[in-house]
């Protein structure tokens, strides 16, 4: 009988860094990678399309808009039936509606990066919870289950003033608040929020263009570098080590 895999979940795995983190996770013995798409199934066409076709039993494209609940609980019914735990979930979608002032942000920006960046977070959380419980339940001595996000610098409190004000900041300030509570609030689950650096993917180069500079520039890394850098961090995450903090990539503690 072959051993259980280790399975997770990326949202926002069809592109950017959320598809590196599929590619490279799908490359690990005994993995399954649930790759989350608001657009289903992907395109034989697409990288997921394809990287599906060729591994089909350990890439698994599943239908996830950020913040449907009824999405949400779908993909969970979905895995729950196929496996009855989960083991990672790294909560990767999101949105930046771009550059603003406090005087000049508009309550749709202020929604559309709280929708998809701090509430549907929440959202996946509580539809998924129930399955990162069961595998603590079933091994409660190995390493825990976790739930990482995806969040940015841009969300820091205490060193907002390198960054200019925006919505994308206020929302992933807000995750940043969300994922502490959820790690306090579960002993069971390591859960903490990442910064993945300046990575070269569509929101990243629409982000520094913005600013009229280019991320070659300054050090903006691949999504493949971000996606390695990530896994490594998540790896080796412990409750003590790294539940309910904020790290980058590389591992470096960043405050709140
Ligand atoms: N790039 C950077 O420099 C940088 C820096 C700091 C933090 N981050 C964070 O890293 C994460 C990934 O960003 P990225 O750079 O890879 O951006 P990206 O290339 O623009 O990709 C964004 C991903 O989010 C998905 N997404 C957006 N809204 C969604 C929704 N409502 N439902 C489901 N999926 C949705 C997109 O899916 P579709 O293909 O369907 O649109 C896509 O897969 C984000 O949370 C971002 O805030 C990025």
């Amino acid at each position: 009988m072959s051993a259980q895999p280790t399975i997770y979940l990326v949202t926002g795995g069809g592109r950017g860094i959320g598809f590196s983190l599929v590619q490279a996770l799908s490359t690990r013995p005994n993995t399954v990678v649930y790759a989350g798409v608001r657009s289903f199934p992907p395109g034989a066409d697409s990288d997921l399309g394809r990287l599906a076709a060729q591994s089909p039993t350990v890439v698994l494209p599943i239908k996830l808009t950020s913040g449907s609940i009824e999405d949400n609980h779908a993909a969970a019914a979905a895995i729950k039936g196929k496996f009855g735990m989960l083991h990672c979930v790294i909560a990767c979608a999101g949105v930046s509606s771009g550059l603003s002032s406090v005087l000049s942000a508009t309550p749709s920006q202020m929604r559309s990066d709280f929708e998809t960046n701090s509430i549907s977070p929440l959202v996946l959380f509580q539809a998924l919870a129930p399955l990162l419980l069961a595998t603590h339940a079933a091994s409660p001595g190995s390493a825990s289950p976790k739930f990482v996000a995806i969040s940015s610098q841009r969300g820091q409190i205490t060193d907002c003033m390198a960054y200019t004000f925006d919505s994308y900041g206020c929302s992933k300030a807000a995750l940043n608040y969300l994922i502490k509570k959820m790690d306090v609030e579960h002993p069971q689950i390591i859960s903490f929020p990442i910064h993945p650096g300046s990575v070269k993917t569509e929101m990243g180069h629409a982000g520094v263009a913005a600013l009229s500079v280019k991320l070659e520039d300054i050090g903006g890394i691949s999504a493949e570098e971000s996606a390695a850098g990530i896994l490594s961090v998540i790896d080796k995450a412990t409750k003590e080590s790294q539940g309910g903090r904020f790290c980058t990539w590389e591992g470096e503690q960043l405050p709140f």
